[in-house]
């Protein structure tokens, strides 16, 4: 969409009545769908057709799921989520708003995922994993045990990046 912030007030009187907000960085994206909800519009769920989603599993608005990617038995994916190509959250986890699973990240069974954390291109989390709210977990990293909030995790396993810790 061409134009600043306040071209969202306009959508409405434009006829747009619903939308998506493409945005990688995972704040920008949750300001930008409130400011755009806000304005009265509502948000679609994309999906890729390769993707695949249980029966039983739910996708907030505002996500997108790209191809390949998997949300298994009873998962959940909250609002304005990225579940990049080939991302993989198996059964019962549960990805919270404006979080990002990268592409080929993967989550095991029961594990969760907080608001706006970024999971890293190619990184594992083990089953019942808890990661917090604005967690960054690096490339390729293994995450075996639970991340508070606003840490960075890197490596083999994930331990904190004492440049951030
Ligand atoms: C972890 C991360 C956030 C660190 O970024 P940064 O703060 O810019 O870090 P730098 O590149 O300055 O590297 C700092 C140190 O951490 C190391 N490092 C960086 N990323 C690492 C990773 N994923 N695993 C292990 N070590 C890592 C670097 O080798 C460097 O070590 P050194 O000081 O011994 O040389 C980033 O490297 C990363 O992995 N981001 C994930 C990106 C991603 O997957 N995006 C999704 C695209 S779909």
């Amino acid at each position: 969409m061409a134009g600043g912030r306040e071209r969202f007030e306009r959508l409405p009187g434009d006829g747009v009545r619903r939308g998506l907000v493409s945005v990688g960085d995972n704040a920008d994206r949750e300001a930008l769908m409130e400011l755009a909800e806000s304005a009265g519009l509502e948000f679609l769920t994309l999906a890729d057709p390769s993707a695949i989603v249980a029966g039983d599993a739910e996708v907030g608005p505002g996500s997108v799921l790209m191809p390949m990617s998997f949300v298994g038995a009873g998962a959940r994916v909250g609002r304005g989520a990225i579940l990049n190509t080939a991302a993989t959250i198996d059964h019962g986890s549960v990805v919270a708003d404006y979080a990002h699973m990268s592409v080929g990240a993967h989550l095991s069974g029961e594990c969760r995922v907080g608001a706006r954390t970024l999971v890293g291109i190619g990184a594992s989390v083990t089953a019942g994993v808890t990661l917090g709210q604005d967690v960054v977990i690096g490339a390729g990293a293994a995450v075996v045990r639970n991340v508070g909030d606003g840490i960075v995790a890197v490596g083999v396993p994930a331990r904190p990046d004492s440049s951030t810790a």
